[in-house]
Order: structure tokens, then sequence, then C-alpha cells
């Protein structure tokens, strides 16, 4: 039972949800149901990654997929176009991806250049190999409780919650951000786990009292300062899904980790938290989409 007493009521320190750990069995789980396919005669699961322009960061999130895939024993085909492309090109990319017998997954790494539509470049991809899981279909069939392709980060959250046998099942989950990318399919795979769910955005009133009745709390806002580490009941679990540099170039999360690692009961660093899971998770995908079953970490 949580309370919202002071951090002195919650004695110790919040246990780590270790993702770089977790992830790292989840990928060698995808590399046994690819070795057992190819033992069979089968060839390796295939996954395209398209990065258009040279945003940094997405450079650095693209190269870590693609290092992910030959760990796990997938194969990888990197696609960089001009930022200054246009979409018919990108469009047409993607058709010839959807029509390749050896690629699994397509991933189109978001945000795209400001000329391009997310929505129109994301319904292009073929729901069975949408391995990010954004297409509507793919949206759809989890909001109707019968998931396809799911969300990355959302569905990996969910993952590191599973590996430390922790069930938001009848809890009250809060989750920050209402992002097409975390917020929204991770709100919709906490209902499908059974917890009563609210999200809080840039409209909400009185996030405090949201965050101060969270039996289980997901940060995904993009920048720190939002959600206030006293704001967080002793007992709470805590997931940081956010990721950016401070000033001093270290990376860091959405929340004060020293600060809420006095209140919470388990909590996810940045980095080594969210970040390897949404990678492994993407792993996972591929191979499902080539029909492959992958054994939980
Ligand atoms: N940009 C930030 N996160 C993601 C992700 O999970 N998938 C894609 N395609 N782009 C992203």
């Amino acid at each position: 039972m949580i309370s919202n007493s002071t951090p002195e009521a919650h004695a110790e320190t919040a246990n780590i949800l270790d993702g770089r750990s977790v992830a790292d069995r989840l990928i060698a789980n995808v590399g046994h149901a690819v070795k057992n396919s190819i033992a069979r005669g089968q060839r390796p699961p295939g996954l395209a990654v398209v990065l258009v322009g040279n945003d940094p960061a997405s450079d650095v999130y693209v190269g870590n997929k693609v290092k992910a895939c030959a760990r796990a024993g997938l194969v990888s085909r990197d696609f960089r176009l001009p930022h200054g492309s246009d979409q018919k090109s990108l469009l047409a990319l993607i058709d010839d991806l959807n029509a390749d017998p050896e690629i699994d997954g397509i991933l189109v790494q978001l945000p795209l250049p400001g000329h391009m539509d997310e929505l129109d470049v994301t319904r292009r991809i073929d729901p069975d190999k949408d391995v990010d899981g954004f297409h509507p279909v793919n949206v759809g069939r989890l909001a109707l409780r019968d998931p396809g392709l799911r969300p990355c980060t959302p569905r990996g959250v969910m993952t590191l919650l599973n590996a430390y046998d922790l069930d938001p099942k009848a809890s009250r989950a809060v989750v920050v951000g209402a992002s097409n990318i975390v917020g929204r399919p991770l709100a919709l795979e906490l209902l499908l786990a059974g917890a009563t769910v609210s999200i809080a955005h840039r409209f909400t009133e009185d996030l405090k009292s949201l965050v101060e009745q969270a039996e289980y709390l997901f940060v995904a806002v993009g920048k720190s300062g939002i959600v206030r580490s006293e704001w967080i009941a002793s007992g709470t679990v805590v997931v940081d899904i956010g990721i950016h540099r401070d000033d001093d170039g270290r990376l860091r999360g959405d929340l004060e980790f020293d600060d809420v690692r006095q209140r919470a009961a388990w909590l996810t660093p940045v980095p080594g938290g969210v970040g390897p899971m949404t990678v492994a998770t993407l792993m996972q995908n591929t191979a499902e989409a080539n029909g492959l079953v992958v054994r939980a970490p």
C-alpha cells in the first residue's frame, strides 16, 4: 500500500528497474528464436530502417537500432534520404519495402522534416510490417484489446514491469504526456493490463493532485521540471521515459533521479532504463512480424 507520507516513512531507496539487463535478456531470446529458425532452413528476419535528414539524435537512435539487429541475428537495411527529399520518394521507398519478401519490418524514424506528413507516411507502411506499431490499424487493434504489432516504447515498459513481477492491474496509473509515440499507446497498454488510467497533458489542470494519487507513474514529457519529485507518493512505481542532455552534456530523464529515488519503491534510471527496452522491443516485434515466437525475458 502506498501513502503520501514523508519520504522518511519509506525508509529505503527505490529498487532500480534495470532496463539494460532486461533488454539484454530480451535480445538474447530473440537471438535464440532466430537461430532455431535458421536451423530449420528459414532466412533471418529483416528490418529496414529509414532516416530522412541528418538530425544528430535520430542518427544515434538509428545507429543503436542497426547495432541491435546484429546482436539479435536480424538482417538490417539502412536507408538514408537527404533532408530535402520529397514525400513522394519516401512513399515510393516504402512501397518497395512493402513488396520486398526479405523485409519483415519497416521503421521510418520520427520526427520527419516539416514538409512531410507523418500520418501519411505511417499509413503507407503495410500494417503487418509496421514494427513501430504506429499504423492506425495497429493503434486501433491495441485500443480494441486485439493487439497486433505494438508500439515499442510502451510495450517495452510493460515488459520491464513484468520482468520484475510488477502488475499494474487494478492500480491507479498516471501517464504524463499524450504523444502518439509514447503517452497514448502506453495508456492503452495499461488499460489492457487492467489499470485505472489517467493521462495528463499540456491542458491538464492540477497535475500535482493527479501525480499524488498515482501508484504507477509514467513520465513522458520530453523536458525536465514538469513533474516535481515531492508530488510523488512514497512507494510509487516510477518510470521515467524522457531522455535529454542537460547543460553539462549528461543524459538525463524528465525527473530528478536522486530525489525520486528517496520516495519511489521502484524507479527506472536514465540512461539504462526505458531506452534499451525500446530498442530490444523493436527486435522482438521484427522477429514476431517474421512469425517467430520470442520468450519473455
Ligand atoms: N522517434 C522517437 N521514438 C521513436 C520510435 O520509437 N520510432 C520511430 N520510428 N521514431 C521515433
